[in-house]
């Protein structure tokens, strides 16, 4: 099972999955404005069940974890920005509903494994980099108390009731599928849209704050691993990337693999320098440890396999412009 389904990551590993002759139930909202997508399913739709369903609804999934294998727990709300025009929506469903998933688990589907969608966005503005597991965790917005909260409740299920819970941290995930129709998640998905259409990028700050970025593939391939492996029981994983780049660096990579492009390094909008998070990119030598994984994609190929990607399917993903600005 996967909540979230319908999402950008969610889809992604439900293709996954679908290829390795997995049977797959995806539970997803469709939440407007959010990476929710019936296109991102439609190459394999007749090959997965799907309930249109919401986390928050306790009853309906207390029936719905019942006799599941794995659940692999995306379902979220991801917008940071939204998290604090909105915070107690965030903490409905980042929150009080992963609590009500791991209470039907308990009582419903106890021998299941749970594998919790983190973000290392819990670290806040970083005292170190890269930051391991074993930095403190102080969030800058909602959004991260209310994920840092939900991880945690996956890892007190897993030590106090025996359900084999386990949580990654991901960093900024890109690839096919991702929101592109408006910039309420991450910038990256804004910047491809934005250089396809040959529109000037506009960089907040100087443009020099570091990222590592974790294509959508390797991302699935940690969720594969840690469902697979009860040595992630009870444990935190940071994701990572290849090699931490600026947001000028990987805008200069954007338009020379686009061929097309430009930017701007403009002042950040108050409203978002609050939260930003500054330079960060994560060590993730504690996933290599137990479970082998490391990012396989790098920046460029990556990048190729997006925009060729978007270039295909813009008609499903662009949405209505007026909406998106
Ligand atoms: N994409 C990233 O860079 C990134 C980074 C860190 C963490 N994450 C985490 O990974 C998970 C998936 O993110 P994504 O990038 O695929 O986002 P997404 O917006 O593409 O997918 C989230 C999905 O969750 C669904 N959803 C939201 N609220 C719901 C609810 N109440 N009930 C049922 N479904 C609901 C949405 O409809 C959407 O399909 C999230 O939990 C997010 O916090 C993502």
């Amino acid at each position: 099972m996967i909540t979230g389904g319908l999402g950008f990551i969610g889809s992604n590993l439900a293709l996954r999955l679908v290829e390795l002759g997995a049977d797959v139930l995806l539970v997803d909202s469709l939440v407007s404005e959010t990476g929710a997508n019936r296109a991102n399913i439609a190459a394999f739709e007749d090959r997965v069940s799907t309930r249109i369903v919401d986390v928050r609804d306790a009853l309906a999934m207390e029936r719905l974890v019942a006799d599941q294998d794995v659940i692999f727990n995306l379902a979220g709300q991801v917008s940071h920005i939204d998290s604090m025009h909105d915070p107690f929506t965030d903490l409905d469903i980042n929150c009080r509903a992963q609590l009500s998933l791991l209470e039907a688990c308990r009582h419903r589907s106890p021998g299941a494994k749970i594998v919790f969608a983190s973000t290392r966005q819990i670290y806040g503005r970083p005292d170190y980099v890269p930051v391991d597991e074993r930095h403190i965790v102080h969030p800058t917005d909602v959004n991260g108390i209310n994920k840092m909260a939900g991880e945690w409740y996956h890892i007190l299920y897993n030590n106090v009731y025996g359900l084999r819970a386990c949580s990654l941290r991901l960093t900024n995930t890109y690839g096919p599928r991702m929101l592109v129709k408006n910039n309420r998640q991450t910038a990256i998905g804004w910047f491809i849209r934005q250089i396809l259409d040959d529109e000037e990028v506009q960089l907040f700050g100087d443009g020099l704050q570091l990222r590592d970025f974790t294509y959508v593939d390797d991302a699935c391939d940690a969720f594969l691993r840690a469902g697979a492996s009860d040595v992630a029981n009870g444990q935190v994983f940071n994701l990572g990337g290849h090699e931490p780049i600026s947001l000028k660096d990987l805008l200069d990579v954007m338009i020379d693999v686009a061929g097309r492009g430009s930017y701007k390094v403009v002042p950040f909008p108050p409203e978002k320098k609050a939260i930003d998070i500054g330079s960060v990119y994560a060590d993730y030598s504690k996933i290599t440890r137990a479970l082998g994984w490391a990012p396989t994609t790098d920046m460029r190929e990556g990048l190729e396999k997006t925009m060729s990607f978007y270039r295909d399917h813009r008609a499903e993903y662009w949405g209505d412009l007026a909406v998106a600005r």
